[in-house]
Formats: C-alpha cells, structure tokens, sequence
C-alpha cells in the first residue's frame, strides 16, 4: 500500500483546489462567479477510514466553502452524532465541487469533468469505507467501482455493504439515502440512522 505523509495528502489536496479554484471550462464556473460563490472541495481527516460522497454543494456550501453545512450538514452531524464519531475524524466532499443552479440534478458532463478530482482524494485519503450518500453518488461509485452489476434503486440497497477493489486495497462502498430527505421527514431520519449502525459496526 502506498504510504502518503501528512505533507504529501495536503500537498495532493491543495493541487486539487488549486486547479478546481481555476477551472473555467467548468460550466458552472461562470455561476459560481457570478453568484460570489466558492466551490467546495471537501472536509475532514486526510487519514479517515470513512469517506462521505454527497452530490453537490448547496446555497450554504457555496457561500462558505464548506460540504454539507446547511440543513442536510445539520442532519449528517446528527447522524454521526448517533454512532459516536467525531466529523473531524471523517472526510466529507461530493462529486460536484461547484453548486448548480437552483440545486438541479448534476449533468452527466457535469459528473465526467468533476469526478476526476473526486477520484483523486480516493486516491490521497485511502479509506477503507465509502459512503454514497444518495442516488447521483451512487451511480458514479458503483460505476467507477466495477459494481454495475449490483447497482438498483437506493431504496433497495440502501445500507448494504459492496466490497470493492481500489489501488490502495479493498475498499467497502455503502450507499445511504442522501441526508436531505431526512430534513423534512422524520421517518427517513430514523431509517438513515439505522442504516449509520453499520459504519460504527465495520
Ligand atoms: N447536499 C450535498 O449533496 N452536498 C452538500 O455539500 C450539501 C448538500
């Protein structure tokens, strides 16, 4: 396994930033500019054994830089809140590193221009477990993860653990309703929570 210091996993991580800070063939750069927005290249330990992947930034995340501090963050720290893990000692990001319009769904060429940076703070973190959180997320995963073949609707394999071969080792991928559905919705809330138990267990 390749062993990254402390230096080198910042070092990766600032290139990444560096170069989606600079990255006007983004269609979405012209919006984040617009707006005042930043885009939002994702928290947390360099060295976490969970690696959360969200869609993409919202309002919130846009104007602060940060992932998942609106309404959906205060339900995913909830959420780690109830297995007892510190959120500094996960790493939190998405796909999209910018915020589309009005929240819509990210464009397929949307995702294939982003997800090479998302594939490459896999590539820096290492961890042992990834978890899709909702459906867009799952869909790259699966796809990059060669698990097609197990990919469904979320409602079914919500919570299920895919073992997965990454260059760094195997890795478990585990898709979760996105935290979003539980803001309004307490039942989701519950199932969400739930479904947590399994990354406390692993
Ligand atoms: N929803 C996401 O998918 N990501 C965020 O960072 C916030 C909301």
């Amino acid at each position: 396994m390749n062993e990254l210091s402390k230096q080198e996993r910042y070092e990766k991580m600032k290139q990444i930033r560096d170069e989606v800070v600079a990255l006007k063939n983004s269609p979405l750069y012209e919006f984040r500019v617009a707006e005042g927005n930043k885009p939002v290249i994702g928290e947390g330990s360099h060295f976490a054994e969970i690696m959360f992947v969200g869609e993409a930034p919202g309002k919130n995340e846009a104007a602060s830089g940060r992932p998942f501090c609106g309404a959906a963050g205060r339900i995913l720290d909830e959420l780690l809140a109830s297995i007892n893990i510190p959120r500094e000692d996960v790493y939190i990001t998405n796909i999209l590193k910018d915020r589309p319009p009005g929240n819509r769904d990210p464009l397929p060429e949307e995702v294939e221009l982003y997800a090479p940076f998302l594939d490459r703070q896999i590539e820096i973190i290492q961890p042992k477990i990834i978890s899709a959180l909702g459906r867009h997320s799952m869909a790259y995963l699966f796809s990059k993860f060669d698990l097609d073949f197990e990919l469904d609707q979320i409602s079914k394999i919500r919570g299920k653990v895919f073992d997965a071969k990454a260059p760094h080792g195997s890795v478990k991928i585990i898709p979760l309703y996105h935290p979003a559905v539980a803001v309004y919705n307490p039942n989701q809330k519950d199932l969400l929570k739930t479904d947590f138990k399994i990354l406390k267990e692993l």
